[in-house]
């Protein structure tokens, strides 16, 4: 099993090159299973859960072909014409929660599915009940039958008028890829509005569904018979990009994250502002920088997009532990996201948590020690601490790390960090 160890107290200097979006590459991937024509993705990012999601796809009867470029990231062409299987196993959806996504693309296109109930992330108890019930609105039949889902359209998928109860990013996805290929016209109401679902409705669009809302709450869907080929380059990862600006202040370090999209970032970019960081935004450079990486403590609180993601909590925690001052982080989206806090303690943080928020009482000697990575943004706010910490930090279980960040040591290492995998 490897280790990371890090060295803390560099100041970080230099570029570094964002990947393209993990949680925009896997619904996309998802995406190629309701089309008979190849779905050709560049800006994928080299990661085990593409991996995960390109031996789920070729167990469905995908061909794939993977095409390195330039040292970072993958074109992926991805073909669903021959027979295609409709069974999503449990040995592979229990990797990685993100699997659920081929639901709705295999019940429009097969007009059935078995779907291993998911796994992923150990953030809380995370139903797929709001899957369920909207594809239940567009007509499907759903048994859950010893861990599996089975769902089934013999008539095909109808429209639907389609209310979430409260914003779902993976019940959004699904629904938009299973309303594309249904008969007649679904709305989605209360649809997240994160930048992922953008570009899986943009894909969508190039690739022939008839798709009006795109970028806000109600997505009006007109289903299509049959989708076709299109070439597609992902959106830049905003939670790799908001990771990397979050090392830059804490290192009180200076980089340049090239290639991101700072629209997708407004709140990330607020944030730091208010920590007291310098964020200047050059076309598609983002450049942060802090003089001693000792931040102001303030109350974050994640919330849907545009709020601030909840997958940037973990990191802002770290940044807030070595601030000056208080700051209360609320945590709404997922319950039990706090398993980072007593990993931070053992680094000295002084960290208190009541229910859904954490009292951070900011000081300026984080200590290094030997830690357990728990989940992937849990994992790299482990990394932050260490790189602002005195002495030397062992982070175990980095396997987690290996699923959202594109060669996180290369691109620490580039920019001046002591940071070194270690195979024990
Ligand atoms: C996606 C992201 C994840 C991010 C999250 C919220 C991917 C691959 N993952 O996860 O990184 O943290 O959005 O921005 O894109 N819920 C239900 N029933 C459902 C569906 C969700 O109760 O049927 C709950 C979840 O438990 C959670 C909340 O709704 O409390 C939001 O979850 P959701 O937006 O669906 O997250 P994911 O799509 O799983």
């Amino acid at each position: 099993m490897d280790q990371i160890h890090i060295t803390g107290g560099q100041p970080l200097q230099g570029t570094i090159p964002i990947s393209g979006a993990k949680n925009a590459a896997l619904p996309l991937m998802a995406a190629s299973l309701l089309s008979k024509d190849s779905l050709t993705l560049t800006n994928v990012p080299d990661l085990a859960d593409i991996d995960t999601m390109v031996e789920l796809l070729e167990n469905h009867g995908v061909t794939i072909t993977s095409m390195p470029i330039n040292d970072l990231g993958l074109e992926l062409t991805l073909t669903a014409n021959g027979q295609l299987d409709k069974t999503a196993p449990y040995d592979i959806v229990r990797k990685m929660r993100a699997s659920v996504l081929v639901l709705g693309p295999l019940l429009a296109r097969l007009g059935e599915a078995i779907v291993s109930m998911p796994g992923g992330c150990a953030i809380g108890t995370r139903p797929i009940d709001l899957h369920l019930s909207a594809l239940v609105q567009m007509g499907a039949q759903i048994e859950l039958k010893e861990g599996y889902v089975h769902a089934s359209a013999p008539d095909g998928l109808h429209g639907a008028t389609i209310r979430f109860p409260f914003v779902s990013v993976g019940a959004t996805e699904n629904l938009l890829m299973a309303a594309s290929l249904a008969k007649g016209t679904t709305i989605l109401e209360n649809a997240a509005r994160e930048p992922e679902i953008t570009d899986l409705a943009e894909c969508l669009v190039a690739m022939g569904a008839d798709i009006h809302g795109i970028g806000t709450e109600s997505l009006v869907i007109q289903g299509v018979d049959t989708l076709h080929s299109t070439d597609h380059r992902v959106i830049p990862d905003r939670i790799e990009a908001g990771t990397y600006a979050v090392a830059a202040a804490i290192t009180g370090g200076s980089l340049d994250l090239l290639g991101v999209r700072s629209d997708h970032l407004g709140a990330v970019i607020e944030s730091l502002t208010k920590a007291g960081a310098n964020v200047a935004n050059g076309g598609d450079t983002l450049t942060v920088s802090h003089p001693t990486g000792h931040c102001r403590g303030f109350d974050v609180i994640s919330q849907p997009y545009p709020g601030f993601p909840t997958d940037m909590q973990a990191q802002f925690m770290a940044l807030m532990a070595t601030a000056d001052g208080a700051s209360l982080i609320t945590e709404t989206i997922f319950e039990n996201r706090f398993m980072h806090v007593p990993e931070l303690t053992r680094m000295s943080a002084d960290i208190t948590v009541h229910g859904g928020s954490a009292m951070v009482r900011g000081h300026r000697a984080l200590k290094g020690a030997e830690v357990m990575a728990t989940d992937l943004r849990a994992s790299v706010c482990l990394v932050l601490a260490a790189l602002a910490a005195e002495g030397d930090t062992i982070i175990n279980r980095v396997y987690h790390l290996d699923r959202g960040y594109e060669r996180l040591e290369d691109k620490l290492r580039a920019v001046g960090a002591k940071i070194e995998r270690v195979s024990v």
